[in-house]
């Protein structure tokens, strides 16, 4: 019997989802607040609903008769989508709600970690009362992240001795509205994404990717969704250890024992420090831009994998072929502080050559393509080293012009990926 596959969120992110099941034996069916034009050409449907409405959602779900649903993004996850879904019979490959709070409740997930010994978990203290967290800021004897415990797009983050002094970071407490604050240990050392793919068990995970989350080049500026990132042709960054790697996946494994029937993508953030890795968050679904390093590389059929965990079994070995990738967004000029919408996009799927190109928040009138006020699209490169890669994403980005946007050109190229190389040698004392 052949699927039919509700996808669900209208980002970069599941349009790379889409295109990789754009070519298996299933039926695509999309829906999302914006209509994502990428998605909407591959899909044979797309329905414009909320994505965090899940009776909207279940209802799209039995119109189109899906068999399987994917959720890309975590909004819908914090409302119960999943569960929503699975009450009328329908099976997401994400996690229910209860689980997500591994992304969507920072300091559960501490708690988490700490109460279920997963090792590689930093030092912190959960607040509830910001002078109670003020305090623990003048007492505590080093950098301090001070993380609101809630969901913010990657943006509440506030690291002291990085952005902001510890005066500036006590400001910044006082004066923003948050419930539940978490305080943790400032982490030094090179960030990188495990992507792990798991059901009934089973923990599958991808090739490392670098994300690079701040706004201007040379890392500089605002934290953002995330700029651009990177992979190898191996499972390893060029800074990154095949024992790192191991360990990190140790870390993940940890985890899902730990969650019990966690199923999806589990997303781990680690800070590669001195002392190997340790997790800056967890995310309950792919990255995005991680997703569209991954996503292009991975040779098994993505299908599979769902039918597998619907079907309780378990996960297919993934082949990933040994390809390095390099994604760059291209963002709206003035993002994320003060982003202007309205620039005509002069690139689609067809003039980005060699490059992959994926659509996020754009708005399709009549007469093409336009920005909206949040990450544009994405191009990716795919080649036999991250040099080549990004000469490929470059060319895309060429073709685009930077009339009305933003992008950081030094993502991938050799001089940034040597700082990595040589900021954890230097960490390492070699
Ligand atoms: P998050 O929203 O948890 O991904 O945090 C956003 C960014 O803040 C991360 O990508 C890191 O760059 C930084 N960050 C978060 N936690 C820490 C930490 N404990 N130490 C240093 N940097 C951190
Ligand atoms: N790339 C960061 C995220 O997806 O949260």
């Amino acid at each position: 019997m052949s699927e039919t596959v509700l996808l669900i969120g209208g980002g970069g992110r599941e349009h790379a989802i889409a295109r990789t099941i754009e070519d298996s034996d299933c039926d695509l069916y999309a829906c999302a607040s914006n209509r994502n034009p990428g998605i909407a050409r591959i899909a044979a449907g797309f329905e414009s609903l909320e994505e965090t409405d899940p009776e909207a959602v279940v209802a799209y779900a039995e119109d189109v008769g899906a068999t399987l649903a994917v959720v890309g993004p975590e909004a819908p996850l914090d409302v119960g989508v999943v569960d929503a879904l699975e009450d009328a019979g329908v099976y997401a490959f994400g996690p229910k709600r209860a689980q997500a709070r591994i992304e969507t409740d920072k300091a559960f997930q501490r708690r988490f970690m700490a109460e279920n010994d997963v090792p590689g978990c930093p030092d912190f203290e959960t607040f509830d009362d910001s002078e109670a967290a003020c305090d623990f800021i003048d007492e505590y004897g080093g950098d301090l992240a001070i993380k609101p415990a809630g969901l913010t797009g990657g943006k509440g983050v506030k690291v002291i001795g990085d952005q902001v002094t510890p005066e500036e970071g006590k400001a910044y407490i006082r004066d923003s509205e948050y419930d539940q604050l978490v305080l943790e240990e400032r982490l030094i050392g090179e960030e990188v994404t495990i992507q792990a793919f798991v059901a009934n068990g089973s923990v599958r995970t991808a090739p490392a990717v670098q994300d690079h989350k701040r706004a201007y080049e040379g890392d500089e500026g605002p934290n953002t969704g995330g700029m651009g990132s990177y992979s190898d042709a191996s499972r390893e960054l060029p800074f990154m250890t095949e024992a790192d790697y191991e360990r990190a996946v140790e870390i993940i494994e940890a985890t899902v024992d730990a969650l019990e029937g966690y199923r999806g993508i589990l997303y781990g953030q680690f800070m590669l420090t001195a002392d190997g890795p340790k997790v800056i968050e967890y995310n309950a679904r792919f990255g995005d831009p991680e997703a569209m390093n991954t996503l292009p590389t991975l040779e098994t059929d993505f299908l599979d994998v769902l039918v597998a965990a619907r079907e309780g079994e378990s996960l297919p070995d993934l082949e990933f072929a040994e390809q390095a990738t390099v994604c760059k967004y291209a963002v709206p000029e003035g993002y994320p502080t003060e982003p202007k919408a309205g620039a005509k996009v002069q690139v689609d799927e067809e003039s980005a050559g060699d490059a992959l190109l994926f659509y996020a928040s754009v708005d399709e009138r009549d007469d093409g393509i336009y920005t909206t006020t949040s990450r544009s699209f994405a191009v990716v490169g795919l080649a036999d080293t991250i040099a080549e890669a990004e000469e490929i994403a470059e060319d895309a980005l060429a073709v685009a012009g930077d009339e009305g946007l933003h992008m950081r050109h030094d993502i991938g190229k050799a001089e940034l990926v040597q700082r990595r190389i040589d900021h954890m040698a230097e960490l390492r004392g070699d």
